[in-house]
């Protein structure tokens, strides 16, 4: 019974213990964009001077496909320890030691990439332990956008390529029909980093002059970027001369060849006389 009693008091005193120890976000959501830092925190309770060496923190990622978590960082007992840090957060991940001091696990990432994005945790023992859920989103604006123009007989195809995050949704439009989206064939694939890296390819058959544009709607940022391009007529006497070449220039090598082949085909299959004699002239000619 005494036991029990014990037991029971103990079990109350650890539930005290760790109900005392709580960490608390700084922040629930961060925002950051592609190649900036970001700096997450979580607050833990410290009184008076803190004891370096009976602080242990982890941060670490979670991933969604596999259920696993990656480390991104880790203090054991005062000390650095970078042995189990995944691969991705090498030499970006650090913990801001001064802010320690203050009760705050302050996580400083640098080069933010989309892949990067996530649920982090912030555990923290110190006396007890606890921890916290923090988000992590990331942004890239569409910046530049490369624009290539290809002539193809009487068609023009305009290709308009662009990295960014999230997706943006590509839409084409001529001046003189601005509120008209002409059908493009946009495709994508993502880069090691996360971008998407976005080519729309616009087809003009046949090539009408215009003002094209094509736009990348970045709805996450509600943020438009687009460049422009003239396209002119082709030139008709250029065309006429370039595609269509006089007919001469075939017809004349023809009559030449033909003028000099004929005879001698005659010569062969037609052995008379008179004919004998006209091979004979022209034989000596030629000599
Ligand atoms: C769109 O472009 C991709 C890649 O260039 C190509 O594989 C696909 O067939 C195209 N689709 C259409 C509808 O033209
Ligand atoms: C994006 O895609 C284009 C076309 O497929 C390619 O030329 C370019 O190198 C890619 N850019 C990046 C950063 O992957
Ligand atoms: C394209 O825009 C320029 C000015 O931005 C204008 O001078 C030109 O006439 C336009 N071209 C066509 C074919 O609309």
């Amino acid at each position: 019974m005494l036991l029990f009693l014990r037991i029971v008091l103990l079990d109350i005193q650890f539930h005290v213990m760790t109900a005392l120890f709580t960490v608390e976000v700084l922040q629930p959501h961060y925002d950051a964009e592609y190649g900036s830092d970001v700096k997450m925190g979580c607050r833990f309770p410290v009184d008076s001077q803190l004891n370096l060496i009976h602080l242990s923190i982890l941060w670490s990622r979670m991933q969604s496909e596999t259920q696993k978590s990656k480390e991104v960082y880790k203090l054991h007992r005062g000390q650095e320890d970078l042995t189990l840090q995944d691969e991705d957060y090498r030499g970006r991940a650090t913990l801001l030691q001064e802010e320690l001091q203050m009760g705050r696990s302050v996580l400083h990432l640098t080069k933010v990439k989309p892949t990067d994005a996530g649920i982090y945790i912030c555990v923290i023992d110190y006396g007890g332990s606890d921890y916290k859920y923090i988000t992590l989103e990331v942004v890239a604006r569409y910046k530049r956008i490369n624009l290539q123009e290809i002539g193809e007989d009487e068609d023009l195809i305009l290709t308009c390529q662009s990295e960014g995050y999230p997706l943006a949704e590509v839409v084409w439009y001529s001046e003189k029909n601005p509120n008209v989206s002409m059908p493009a064939n946009t495709t994508y694939e993502l880069t090691k980093d996360g971008l998407f890296n976005i080519t729309s390819i616009l087809k003009l058959q046949p090539r009408i002059a215009g003002n094209y544009s094509c736009v990348f709607w970045n709805k996450k940022l509600n943020q438009n970027t687009s460049t422009q391009t003239s396209v002119f007529a082709l030139d008709p006497v250029h065309t006429s001369t370039a595609e269509k070449p006089s007919p001469i220039l075939f017809i004349l090598p023809i009559c030449l060849l033909a003028s000099f082949l004929l005879p001698v085909f005659i010569c062969k299959v037609r052995r008379s006389k008179s004919f004998k004699n006209l091979c004979i002239q022209r034989g000596r000619r030629q000599k």
